[in-house]
């Protein structure tokens, strides 16, 4: 039976594992072998990562896997991925290898610029908060300097900040809309603490302004937080070759393989239910690398899926042309990346990450990530429209199927040699390894 708690974070590790398995497991030892069988033996390590949060019990592990052979204008990459699906990391690297023979991989950062908000509520007249908000904005600037001189100088900080009337959605809202360059740092620290400044300064300032009745003077700040949708942070990724260069084992036209491709890639443009999975395709590959580097991958998918529906139906990411005997797969994508701050200089994992990628700027991040989407995407519909996609994924789900009945290494490799010739399928794989294991009874 579930019982609550009062003071658990208080707790010691070891007594909240206790609390844990004597409420939640028949048993305990078992449950209590489980967690602490993740726990790193180098204390130092361990701590690091038991503070990354709070509660901490054990560690979760993911596969840090690479691709290799990514040519991104012009310079080779092998991509760090963080992820659980078997396939992943295998198509971004056969898609890799495609490209790397036809020119490689294109992109440029459009903009950088990240956005944050002030919404306040302001009952009285809006030309008087016009003169007002025209009035204090350089104090609100200058009262941030303590936040943003370090960013100033490198080139940074508050780009511009607008007054925004928003009483048609909602009685007496208005919003400060604050734009903001965060170079190399993905900047949600830099931002939200500049927001709450300019509402103290906000808010205070209003109570001393002549104009303003003493209703008017009661501004209220609901909240100040940066926003994860950065249209105006936007990279562009992209292949192209001539169609002919598409055909690989001339099985397929090159001609009849890019009219496919793009067909494939149309329908995502006009029906929401493929283009849903379509984009999810691309976040396999930008969330495994997003995660790889220490960036926050759930801000990255709301800011890309938030930018999908922009036109007010969510559609694909991604676009593809034939023209004039080219073929051309193109995306554009938000990205608010960092690399300093945050987990970046932390996880000894994510500093190893950035390093493979040769240190790379934000932007440079930016443009490696986009290109990890569109690999990925690229993979998946060259699949869905020639062989369908199970045949590669069940190859790779094998080993997955295999650990699941326990099988030995020497099952593993008898079965993983049967399945190179046989279509893989949960209970073909069942039945063979059933099969191997009678046969090597007798
Ligand atoms: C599976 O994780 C991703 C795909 O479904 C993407 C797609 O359908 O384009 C293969």
């Amino acid at each position: 039976m579930s019982k609550s708690i009062a003071g658990f974070s208080k707790l010691s590790k070891s007594k909240k594992i206790d609390w844990i398995v004597d409420t939640y497991f028949d048993n305990t030892e078992s449950a209590k072998n489980v967690l602490k069988q993740y726990w790193n033996n180098n204390e130092k390590l361990q701590q690091l990562h038991d503070e990354f949060i709070e509660n901490t019990i054990t560690n979760y592990y993911l596969p840090l896997g690479v691709a290799p052979n990514f040519l991104i204008n012009k310079k080779l990459y092998t991509i760090p991925m963080a992820i659980e699906e078997s396939s992943v990391v295998a198509a971004a690297s056969k898609a890799a290898k495609f490209w790397l023979d036809r020119g490689g991989f294109k992109t440029k950062v459009i903009s950088t610029t990240k956005i944050g908000q002030v919404h306040f509520t302001y009952n009285g007249d809006f030309e008087k908060l016009q003169q007002f908000f025209t009035q204090v904005k350089p104090k609100l600037i200058h009262d941030a300097e303590d936040i943003t001189r370090n960013m100033k100088k490198r080139g940074g900080g508050v780009v511009d900040i607008k007054l925004r009337d928003k009483t048609s959605d909602i009685d007496n809202y208005y919003q400060l809309h604050v734009s903001f360059e965060t170079l190399d740092a993905m900047g949600a620290n830099f931002i939200n603490s500049c927001l709450e400044q300019f509402a103290k300064t906000f808010k205070s300032e209003a109570l001393a302004f002549d104009l303003f009745s003493e209703d008017e003077k009661d501004i209220d700040v609901v909240m100040s937080i940066l926003s994860n949708y950065v249209p105006d942070c936007l990279v562009r990724a992209e292949v192209s070759c001539k169609v002919e260069a598409l055909s690989e084992d001339h099985t397929v036209s090159g001609e009849a393989f890019a009219n496919k491709f793009v067909q494939a890639v149309n329908i995502a443009e006009v029906e929401p239910f493929r283009a849903v999975t379509h984009n999810k395709g691309i976040m396999n590959g930008i969330d495994a690398v997003v995660l790889a580097t220490g960036n926050d991958f759930r801000a990255v998918e709301a800011g890309i899926h938030a930018y999908a529906a922009r036109q007010g139906k969510y559609s694909s990411l991604s676009h593809a042309k034939v023209e004039h005997g080219i073929f051309t797969f193109w995306m554009e994508i938000p990205l608010a990346l960092g690399t300093v701050g945050g987990l970046t200089g932390l996880h000894p994992l994510v500093k190893l990450s950035l390093e493979l990628l040769h240190k790379p700027s934000a932007k440079e991040l930016m443009q490696i990530v986009a290109v990890a989407g569109l690999a990925q995407n690229f993979a998946a519909l060259r699949s869905l429209t020639t062989t369908g996609i199970q045949q590669g994924h069940m190859k790779m789900h094998l080993m997955n199927i295999l650990n699941q009945f326990k099988a030995s290494d020497s099952e593993k490799k008898v079965l993983t040699e049967h399945f190179k010739n046989n279509t893989v399928t949960h209970s073909a794989v069942t039945e063979a390894l059933n099969q191997l294991r009678v046969t090597s009874e007798k």
